[in-house]
C-alpha cells in the first residue's frame, strides 16, 4: 500500500498544503495573503484570519491535484513552529481535527527542519538528493543560520544571527528606499542592473560562526541620510547601484562565515534554503563558492525556497518512516529552535 502524507504549512502568511506519495511530490498548493501589502509587513492577526479562510480550500485542492482521496492518507504532517502563534494554531488545529476524523497518525514538523529538508522534495524517482552530512545555509526573513545536517532527524545550528536575519536586512533597507514589502525580490531585480562596488557598507566583526546584519542596516541608513542632504533625488538616481552594493555586502557576509564553517566541519556538500535563497546573486555566489571549494552545491527550485507545504510533507515522510508520531495535546511553538 502507498504511503500518502498530507503536509500543512501555516507558520507565517502563506497557507499551503501538499501531498507526497511514496516519497514523490504529487501536489503543492500555496495561497498567499495580499492583505499585508498595505501595511509594509505581516500583521499577525490578519494572517491568522486569512489562514482560517484559506485552509479548507487549499487542503481540498492539494488532495484533488494529487488525485488522492482523504481516506487514502497515511498521516498528516503540520508545521508546529517556529512562526506566528495565531497562524500556527490554525494549521495545527486543522491537522489535529482531520487526523482525529480520519483516525490516522499526526506528525509535527519543525519549520526550519522543513526548509533544510526541502532538498529531499522529489518530483520523480530519478531526482537526486544530498548525502549526509552536509551544511545548509538557512536564510529567510526570520532566520540566518548555518546548520550541520547529520541526518533527517539530527541537525545542529553551528552559527546564527545575533540580531537581524539576512531577509530583514534586504527588507528593511528596501523599505527606506521606498520599495514595496517584501523588499528582497525588488533589491534582487534592481541589483542585476547596478554596480556592486559603487557603495561600501560596513561588515560585522563577530567572532565564531555567528552572523550580524544590524550594523549593515545602520550603515546603509547613514549613507542615505548623508547623501539625501546633498541631493533629494539620490535614491532614485542610484537605486540600482545601492541595491547591487547592498546585495553584494550581504553575500560577502554570508560567505565569510561559510568558509569558516567548512574548515571546522569538512563536509562534501553545501545546501541553501529559505526565502533569501531565491536571490539570484546568492544562488550564483553559492554555485561559484562550491565550484572553487570542490563542493557539491544544492540550490532549491525557487518554488521551494519560500514557505511551502511540500517541504513539510517531505520532513513528515521521513518521520513517518521512523514512526515518529505526535500526541494530539502538542501545542504549537513560536520561538526559533531546531
Ligand atoms: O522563508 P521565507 O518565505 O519566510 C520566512 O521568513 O519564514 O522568507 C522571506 C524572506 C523575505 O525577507 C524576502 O524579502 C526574502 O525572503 N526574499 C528574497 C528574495 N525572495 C524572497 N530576498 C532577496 N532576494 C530574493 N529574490
Amino acid at each position: 500500500m502507498s504511503v500518502n502524507i498530507l503536509g500543512i504549512e501555516s507558520s507565517c502568511d502563506d497557507t499551503s498544503a501538499a501531498v507526497i506519495s511514496d516519497g514523490i511530490l504529487k501536489s503543492n498548493v500555496i495561497a498567499g495573503q495580499k492583505v499585508h501589502e498595505a501595511y509594509g509587513g505581516v500583521v499577525p492577526e490578519l494572517a491568522s484570519r486569512a489562514h482560517q479562510q484559506n485552509i479548507v480550500p487549499v487542503v481540498s485542492e492539494a488532495l484533488r491535484r494529487a488525485g488522492i482521496d482523504k481516506y487514502d492518507l497515511s498521516a498528516i504532517a503540520f508545521t508546529r513552529g517556529p512562526g506566528l502563534l495565531g497562524s500556527l494554531l490554525v494549521g495545527t488545529s486543522f491537522a489535529k481535527g482531520m487526523a482525529i476524523g480520519l483516525d490516522i497518525p499526526l506528525i509535527d514538523v519543525n519549520h526550519l527542519h522543513a526548509h533544510v529538508l526541502s532538498h529531499f522534495i522529489r518530483l520523480s524517482e530519478d531526482d537526486e538528493v544530498p548525502q549526509f552530512p552536509f551544511i545548509c545555509l538557512l536564510v529567510s526573513g526570520g532566520n540566518s543560520q548555518i546548520v550541520l545536517v547529520k541526518s533527517p532527524y539530527e541537525m545542529e545550528i553551528v552559527g546564527k544571527t545575533i540580531d537581524d536575519a539576512a531577509g530583514e536586512a534586504f527588507d528593511k533597507c528596501a523599505k527606506v528606499m521606498g520599495l514595496p514589502y517584501p523588499g528582497g525580490p525588488h533589491i534582487d531585480r534592481l541589483a542585476s542592473k547596478g554596480n556592486p562596488k559603487a557603495f561600501k557598507f560596513s561588515k560585522p566583526h563577530i567572532p565564531g560562526l555567528d552572523y550580524s546584519f544590524s550594523g549593515l542596516k545602520t550603515s546603509f541608513l547613514y549613507t542615505l541620510r548623508d547623501e539625501l542632504k546633498e541631493d533629494s533625488d539620490f535614491i532614485e538616481k542610484n537605486k540600482e547601484d545601492l541595491a547591487a552594493s547592498l546585495q553584494a555586502t550581504i553575500i560577502d557576509i554570508l560567505l565569510s562565515k561559510l568558509k569558516k564553517a567548512l574548515l571546522q566541519y569538512p563536509v562534501k556538500s553545501l545546501a541553501i534554503g529559505g526565502g533569501v535563497s531565491a536571490n539570484s546573486g546568492v544562488r550564483k555566489a553559492i554555485e561559484e563558492f562550491c565550484h572553487n571549494y570542490g563542493l557539491k552545491a544544492w540550490i532549491p527550485e525557487r518554488a521551494f525556497t519560500t514557505d511551502n507545504a511540500a517541504m513539510v510533507a517531505a520532513a513528515g515522510y521521513f518521520k513517518y518512516i521512523n514512526k515518529e508520531f505526535c500526541d494530539l495535546s502538542l501545542p504549537p511553538f513560536s520561538r526559533v529552535t531546531i
